[in-house]
């Protein structure tokens, strides 16, 4: 759907009326696009005490062949960088709110310890903000509270959430915060994930904390698991194609016909993935132009259907399946005492119950092989809960606990398992809501505006990675930083 406010305010007359009244003016957000360098610009060093990561940020700037400068902060980062061939200067103060913008703050806390060593925190967001350009990233590492040593670290390492957040809401201009928490062990499986959130495929993407686990074999770049056969443990950044991460895997995507399922499918299919699209017969026509357009295979199954898991293992029985992305749902909304069991178990059966059942199905005959990705597709409602959406929001909830219950199982085959949960996202679903109600969801966030389904798939597509195994068990929103459940 179109946001004609967002049109409005980005032209020239609308910008100047919106400046006259005080009106809030979203910025139009940088995507990625296949024809444009995805990393350009001056990415800007941070740290705080002894920095674990600056050695697994180098191997990042280098990959990704940007310019790096230091901030006091960082004194390490000069050398370092000289050491690894980088481009790098120094951050001066003189530098802040000039028109030489930065394209990306990048902060390693990952060694501070206390609470009275968060300072560098402030230090170096104070000096370098303002310089940060439009759609500018920022990413702050730390070390999982949970893997900490001691209360005082944990205190300290958690304390990094809030500080990030609000870091998202202040920011504006487009510009998305996140916090990554590297475990001991897990560095060399951190550059898939700093991609991510350093590229304009993360655009909608805000205020998210991500963890990264360390893999069996993480420190020798992968082995083979003897009890599974299945292989697990990050592989060398080196090895992974990074335009065609995908290339040789097959992916199911359900609800492919359209919206945010065919976004998702032509994400993949771009990314490499051989994509097996299902959708209900009576989208037979809208999947099978989908499919066509991507070399794709087209399978018209309703997911609800008894005999639907039996079927869709049978169709990918031969070739087996790599990444599952559970995206087909539904809404039938009204409230508890109006809503009848028909719509009640409806929502149930087809966004949650369907995608346990096929799952299942998969795992149970080794279809979806060892390495492999399960993808869930949540939502906002399943984290705050909506009025009118006990069905919806329950069906969602139940989602989060599935990749929550599910994850610690599928990690001796090396699969994981993780949801998106998506805010207002601009799609025929979204359409369908009053129009107060519409503009509230499309502005009650840090971006002020709604996504589009390519933010849920790039998002989807990052999960999918074979860089992203240490993510696991993780719910990812896909909501410009909604203040709804935040
Ligand atoms: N649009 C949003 O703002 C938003 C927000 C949060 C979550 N989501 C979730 O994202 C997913 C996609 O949403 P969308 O907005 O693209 O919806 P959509 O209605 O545009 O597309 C959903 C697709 O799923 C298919 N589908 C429905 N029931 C099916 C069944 N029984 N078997 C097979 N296919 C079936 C539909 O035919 C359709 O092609 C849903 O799970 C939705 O709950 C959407």
């Amino acid at each position: 759907m179109n946001d004609s406010y967002l049109n409005f305010v980005n032209s020239p007359f609308g910008a100047r009326l919106a400046r006259s009244l005080g009106l809030p003016k979203p910025e139009v957000l940088r995507r990625y696009r296949a024809d444009r360098p995805e990393f350009d610009g001056i990415v800007a060093i941070g740290a705080g005490r002894e920095p674990h990561l600056l050695d697994a940020l180098a191997t990042l700037v280098g990959g990704i062949g940007v310019t790096s400068v230091a901030h006091a902060s960082a004194g390490l980062w000069v050398p370092l960088a000289n050491r690894h061939g980088l481009m790098t200067g120094r951050f001066e103060a003189a530098d802040s709110g000039s028109s030489s913008k930065l394209a990306a703050l990048l902060f390693d806390a990952s060694g501070i310890e206390d609470s009275s060593q968060l300072e560098p925190l402030h230090a170096f967001f104070h000096d370098t903000l303002r310089s940060l350009g439009k759609c500018g990233r920022i990413v702050v590492l730390g070390r999982p509270p949970q893997t900490c040593v001691n209360p005082r670290q944990w205190t300290a390492q958690r304390a990094l959430e809030g500080f990030t957040r609000s870091l998202g809401k202040e920011a504006r201009r487009g510009i998305t915060a996140n916090l990554v928490y590297v475990e001991p062990g897990a560095e060399s499986g951190m550059e898939a994930t700093l991609r991510f959130f350093l590229s304009p495929r993360s655009a909608y993407v805000s205020g998210q904390v991500v963890h990264i686990a360390a893999q069996v074999g993480d420190e020798t770049g992968g082995e083979m698991d003897g009890e599974t056969g299945g292989k697990t443990g990050s592989k060398a950044s080196s090895t992974f194609d990074w335009a065609q991460p995908l290339a040789g895997l097959r992916a199911v995507v359900t609800g492919a016909a359209r919206g945010i399922g065919g976004s998702i499918a032509s994400v993949l299919a771009a990314e490499g993935a051989h994509v097996i699209g299902i959708d209900i017969p009576s989208a037979r026509d809208a999947l099978d132009a989908t499919m066509r357009q991507l070399d794709g295979t087209a399978l018209a199954f309703d997911i609800a259907a008894p005999e639907a898991p039996a079927q869709i293992a049978a169709a990918l029985d031969e070739q087996g399946v790599d990444i599952v992305v559970h995206n087909a749902g539904i809404t039938k909304d009204k409230t508890i005492a109006k809503m009848t069991e028909a719509a009640w178990q409806s929502v149930i059966d087809i966004n949650l119950s369907a995608q346990e059942r096929i799952d299942d199905a998969l795992l149970a005959g080794g279809i979806l092989r060892d390495g492999g990705r399960i993808i869930g597709v949540s939502s906002i409602s399943g984290i705050a809960g909506n009025l009118g959406q006990t069905n919806y929001a329950t069906s969602k909830a139940g989602v989060i606990g599935r990749v929550q219950s599910m994850a610690p199982h599928l990690r001796a085959r090396g699969i994981t398992i993780n949801a998106v949960a998506p805010g207002f996202i601009e799609t025929q679903m979204t359409a369908k809501i009053p129009l107060a109600i519409r503009e509230a969801g499309r502005r009650m966030n840090s971006m002020s505006q709604g996504g589009q389904p390519v933010d849920v798939a790039q998002t989807i597509a990052w999960l999918a990675h074979p860089g992203s195994a240490g993510v696991s068990g993780q719910i990812v929103r896909v909501c410009g930083q909604s203040l709804i459940g935040a």
